[in-house]
């Protein structure tokens, strides 16, 4: 039996902890780089798209021409839903907020898929294509169960992105549009050891199924310290109104030792590489859209923030312009943790297959901070 004495450090946070080896992302949190497989995240944010940098990311190489075309076809031969799936998601309540819609979606997937147990390679690929897929179809059908609308069935010939949003809005997005979901998509794929990713991979770690590893994943991405940071930012730029707001708004924030959502990372230390993306982004697609309000707002928090808690390493996180992003792409604001999980289903998956290969069961220790000796006292003397 290990003693106290013997057992390892207390690492709250498990920030100095590194539990699992992984050959998807590289991160730099001090030069504030990110690559998936040695690829820079610009570079496949300026010229792949998210299909590709799934097998990217699955495969640990870019796919040739013949390749891509045969795993987007496998993807798209999966897009639609059981048909049980489609009535059970007429049965779920308008009111729910879509991350518990998805979070109860996902893991009912699996009653329908009787491959759900299955845990040879070749049944878990098609499960984890099955994920991908699947998940753009279900946020979707959600959203337009709960506004009273007919469901758009998803269209095999798109790619996801275009799909994605046909089926959301009832009608074709513009090839700006979809190139700007598509961006969404790549720059959230994977991102090393997050909460959501590690809570993934201590499910399947167990031995347990995809479908369970990816129900744990997106309850975790759910929190506002992670996924749900995205909509605190909306929430938040909502709440200070005007741009002659923001400077009282972020000072009291400060000053009250409170946090501004979308801002600091447990890794990056530096400017996140993909809000610097995310950030020009933005603000092309808010002036497309009438919404420079948003981004103009947004540039002057980062402004204060930069010279209040910058030099703390404290800057954007991914969250902060992919909240002006998706508000201007027209997605209701709690569509967009939803919209980070259909977008890091692909690195969650990844991050099962990889803790397969190699699996050792996730199991850390706690250190025991209670009393000893304690005498039973009958209830009747209590
Ligand atoms: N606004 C103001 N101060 C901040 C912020 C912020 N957003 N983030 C960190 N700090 C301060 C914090 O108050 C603390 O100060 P002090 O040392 O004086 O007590 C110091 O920075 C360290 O913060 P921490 O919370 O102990 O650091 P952490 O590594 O545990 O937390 C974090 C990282 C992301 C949880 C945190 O920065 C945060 O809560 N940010 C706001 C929520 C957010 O945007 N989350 C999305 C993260 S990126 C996308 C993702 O992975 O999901």
């Amino acid at each position: 039996m290990t003693t106290a004495a013997s057992a390892p450090n207390l690492d709250k946070g498990l920030a100095n902890t590194i539990a699992a080896e992984s050959q998807m992302s590289f991160i730099d949190g001090q030069a504030g780089i990110l690559e998936y497989v040695g690829i820079h995240i610009d570079d496949l944010a300026r010229n792949s798209s998210f299909e590709e940098t799934v097998y990217l990311l699955w495969n640990l190489r870019l796919p040739t021409r013949d390749e891509l075309a045969a795993f987007r076809k496998e993807l798209a031969a999966e897009y639609d839903l059981p048909a049980g799936m489609w009535e059970f998601i007429r049965g779920l309540p308008k009111s729910a907020k879509p991350m518990h819609a998805l979070r109860t979606m996902v893991s009912a997937l699996a009653l329908f898929d009787p491959e759900a147990d299955d845990p040879s390679p070749e049944a878990n690929h098609r499960k984890a294509v099955r994920l991908v897929a699947k998940t753009p179809t279900l946020i979707a059908a959600y959203d337009r169960h709960r506004k009273g609308k007919d469901f758009v069935k998803p269209d095999a010939s798109k790619p996801i992105a275009e799909s994605f949003l046909a089926m959301l809005n009832g009608q074709a997005p513009t090839e700006a549009m979809t190139r700007g979901m598509d961006i969404c998509l790549i720059l959230h794929a994977d991102h090393g050891l997050n909460a959501s990713t590690f809570a993934a991979r201590v499910t399947i770690s167990t031995l347990s199924d995809l479908y369970s590893a990816m129900t744990s994943a997106i309850g975790t991405l759910k929190g506002p310290l992670h996924g749900g940071a995205n909509e605190g930012v909306m929430v938040m730029l909502k709440e200070i109104g005007s741009i002659d707001k923001v400077e009282p708004f972020v000072r009291a924030k400060l000053a009250d030792k409170s946090k501004i959502m979308g801002f600091g990372h447990r890794v990056y230390k530096a400017y996140d590489p993909r809000a610097t993306y995310l950030k020009t982004f933005a603000k092309q697609i808010a002036s497309d859209t009438g919404n420079q309000k948003l981004y103009e707002m947004s540039y002057k928090i980062e402004q204060i923030m930069e010279a209040e808690v910058g030099p703390k390493g404290i800057h954007p996180n991914v969250d902060f312009y992919s909240a002006t992003t998706y508000f201007s792409l027209g997605l209701d604001i709690d569509l967009f943790t939803p919209m980070f999980a259909m977008a890091r289903m692909p690195g969650w998956l990844g991050h099962c297959l990889e803790q397969l290969s190699d699996n050792k069961l996730i199991r850390p220790r706690a250190e025991y901070v209670g009393p000893h000796n304690v005498d039973y006292v009958a209830i009747d003397k209590r």
